[in-house]
């Protein structure tokens, strides 16, 4: 008996640990996940997860602003998403009279909810397997470049079909590599309204210092709502919309969490790479992520100085800045973990045995498989170097971007055959691209930038990589960047709004020879020309190689382990990833506990470090301890929890589910030495980082007094 109690407890310890591999098909679940979801504590049943026929979780959860994953709330629809998912719209809000992204948001009626153009959200109808009928008159002997020929046109087909005589959006997706085909019918919501955002001190607390870092703090969350017309069909923005009322809508449960207790993530994991031979590990984690690395540090310098000078630079700023540092910190963390967890010998040690039996395996028709597959990998990597300094080094500085948005323009005027009126809307795009801009832009700072890229990137062993005026000029500057930057920027009309301004006011066609004359022009179109018509060809070249390579090698994974089961790797399609609320041990003496409290973001504050300035109200509420029901047992405000669910950049804002579909946390990010799970998921490594929702909760009702939000929302206590 005690033996049998004993080894059932290894048994779960070993369950526990080993947990949280995959992200699963939701459609699939029922086949493949179901049994074990409940033996690890799933209290609700597949159906209940996606169903088709009545209303189930699926339609509470939704793509949001198309790289973010957020969750309705209420039947009202309303939305929660991380705050850095609604970070941009925050920043448009703001401005130095009202500045949201500081001191927070809440609209006090649905009135003062603030519309966000461009902004939209859109939910899973049905997804369905369509791989017979994608593939029709596909055969094995077909060049890549013709199977994708027939593949895109069945696609058509199929989409359009599926959405005959509705309002419904539809598309199909790739999977496993390209071996199975799945359609997905969306419903898109245009109309979606910012509801409340805390302060960034709150939302962004530890900032970029925290990010991807365990112990965490930050009360990553911002509200929406979506609106509907009358009938509660989509619309765009329109003063009668009125809130969605939704087919389901996620209960929150202010019960608590445990260790061990079971969890689960419904959301849109963007990209992950799972598959991959050891050559292309390599090439990302040794290769490509330290010139990124690189290049991008130097410009996050000198953006933070400039920040930590100038208030309204931060303001300008923030969001650019967030967003560089998100992908620099990310594969630093990527790279390393790559090489402290052994993972391209890991992968090396299943090649040996894949080639063993590929040897005799199907006829010996993957025999040479990875030999030619590693090769391709390798002389990909030189020409994938060369292009990451390009787009990360000249092709990052905001000068060369914006005026390259011009091209377009000098080129219609150029042709007789686009109409006046073409051009016309043109102007219009472009005066309004101007002004969100030059509202974000700073000169000084874009300057410094050209000058430490350009002077890292090009150097006398690569300016054969870049255009002729580029050689030009530093030889006219004798190699002194700075100095060509001063009179590149000096000279330029569009680093200056006002002279943009002019230019677009009175457009006439021949306007397009001022455009041509300017420095900076000639420049951008000759780097971007380098790309397009230099690097994509090749480029391009190589990824049907590789994706063709993928794909078989794909199948014969599948085929050389018949019994496992295997997850497609991330698309932006929907996916369910299950596991443990647990923390771990991510290297020798270091213990990760599973949640943070709010003790910790006082232990953090400094009044003089921007990302640890805490806001005084809720110092005050941490004083009197008026945490309301959002306490843990403990009496604590808990923050932020780990779990061990497996999650990529487009789970954040994702609900995190306990047992019985209830809303426990948001996930946001993940801890650093897991942000290899995009390669390979290491069970005992990888973490996700999500908000325990009553600190959510806490700050909405006592912090920011919105009691009419949390009174919408349908409470399990
Ligand atoms: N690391 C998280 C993610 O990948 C959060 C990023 C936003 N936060 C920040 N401090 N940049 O998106
Ligand atoms: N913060 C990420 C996002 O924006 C999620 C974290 C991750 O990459 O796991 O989607």
């Amino acid at each position: 008996m005690k033996k049998t109690f004993l080894s059932s407890l290894l048994l779960l310890a070993l369950f526990v640990s080993k947990a949280g591999e995959g992200m699963w098909l939701p459609i699939l679940l029922k086949q493949l996940n179901e049994k074990e979801m409940q033996s690890m504590g799933l209290k609700i049943t597949a159906d209940d997860i996606y169903n088709i026929n009545k209303s189930s979780l699926k339609d509470a959860i939704m793509l949001f602003g198309g790289g973010c994953t957020g969750e309705l709330v209420s039947d009202q629809g309303l939305v929660l998403t991380n705050h850095h998912c609604g970070y941009d719209q925050i920043q448009k809000h703001s401005s130095l009279e009202h500045d949201y992204l500081t001191n927070g948001f809440w609209a006090q009626s649905l009135a003062e909810e603030l519309p966000n153009p461009g902004l939209s959200v859109e939910f899973l109808i049905r997804m369905e397997d369509v791989t017979q009928k994608v593939l029709e008159g596909v055969t094995a002997s077909m060049s890549q470049a013709e199977r994708e020929k027939i593949v895109s046109k069945n696609c058509k087909a199929i989409e359009k079909q599926a959405i005959e005589g509705s309002h419904y959006k539809a598309y199909i997706k790739p999977f496993y590599s390209g071996n199975q085909y799945y359609l997905f019918v969306n419903e898109v919501f245009t109309d979606v309204r910012l509801v409340g955002a805390p302060p960034s001190n709150i939302g962004k607390f530890g900032g970029d210092t925290d990010n991807w870092v365990w112990p965490r703090h930050t009360g990553d969350f911002s509200v929406f709502r979506i609106y509907a017309n009358k009938d509660n069909k989509p619309a765009d923005y329109s003063k009668e919309n009125v809130p969605y009322q939704p087919k389901k809508y996620l209960k929150i449960s202010l019960k608590g969490i445990q260790e061990g207790d079971f969890s689960f993530i419904f959301g849109y994991p963007g990209t992950t790479r799972e598959y991959l031979p050891s050559q292309a590990v390599n090439m990302y984690a040794n290769e490509r992520n330290p010139i990124a690395i690189d290049l991008r540090g130097k410009r996050l310098d000198i953006i933070k100085a400039a920040m930590d000078a100038d208030k309204l630079t931060r303001i300008q700023y923030s969001s650019k800045a967030a967003s560089i540092s998100n992908g620099w910190k990310k594969w630093i963390g990527e790279s390393m973990g790559i090489e402290r967890f052994h993972a391209i010998e890991k992968k090396q040690t299943f090649e040996k045995q894949f080639s063993q039996w590929a040897q005799t395996a199907s006829g010996g028709k993957y025999q040479n498989l990875l030999e030619t597959y590693g090769n391709a990998y390798n002389e990909y990597s030189k020409v994938y170097s060369d292009f990451t300094y390009l787009a990360e080094g000249p092709l990052s500085v905001e000068l060369i971007r914006y005026t390259y948005s011009f091209d377009r323009l000098v080129k219609n005027c150029n042709d007789p055959k686009v109409s006046d009126s073409t051009i016309r809307v043109q102007i219009n795009r472009l005066k309004a691209a101007a002004e969100t801009f030059f509202q974000n832009y700073d000169r000084t700072i874009d300057q410094k930038i050209f000058t430490s890229l350009f002077s890292t990137c090009i150097t006398e062993k690569t300016i054969g990589n870049y255009p002729e005026l580029v050689s030009k000029m530093v030889k006219k500057h004798h190699w002194d960047f700075a100095n060509w930057a001063a009179t590149l920027y000096g000279k330029t009309m569009f680093t200056d709004k006002q002279k943009v301004t002019n230019l677009l006011a009175n457009f006439k066609r021949s306007d397009a020879k001022k455009i041509e004359k300017d420095e900076a022009y000639t420049l951008a179109v000759q780097l971007y020309q380098k790309a397009i018509d230099e690097f994509s060809p090749k480029l391009d070249a190589f990824s049907d190689q590789l994706d063709s390579l993928q794909r078989i090698y794909m199948a014969a994974q599948m085929e050389f382990q018949p019994d496992k089961r295997f997850y497609p790797d991330a698309n932006l399609t929907l996916r369910v990833a299950y596991g443990f609320i647990q923390g771990n041990q991510p290297a020798d003496g270091v213990d990760y506990k599973y949640y943070t409290t709010l003790e910790g973001i006082m232990a953090k504050e400094n009044p003089d470090i921007y990302d640890y300035v805490v806001e005084p109200k809720l110092k005050q509420l941490f004083q009197t301890k008026d945490y309301g029901r959002y306490a843990a047992k403990d009496g604590k405000i808990h923050v932020a929890f780990l779990a061990s669910n497996h999650t990529t950049g487009g789970n954040s804002g994702s609900p995190v589910l306990d047992g019985n579909g209830n809303l426990i946390g948001i996930n946001f990010d993940r801890t650093w030495e897991s942000t290899m799970s995009d390669l390979m998921y290491d069970p005992e490594i990888c973490r996700n980082i999500a908000l325990d929702i009553r600190y959510c909760l806490f700050v909405i009702d006592k912090f920011a007094g919105a009691k009419r939000l949390v009174d919408e929302m349908t409470i399990v206590e």
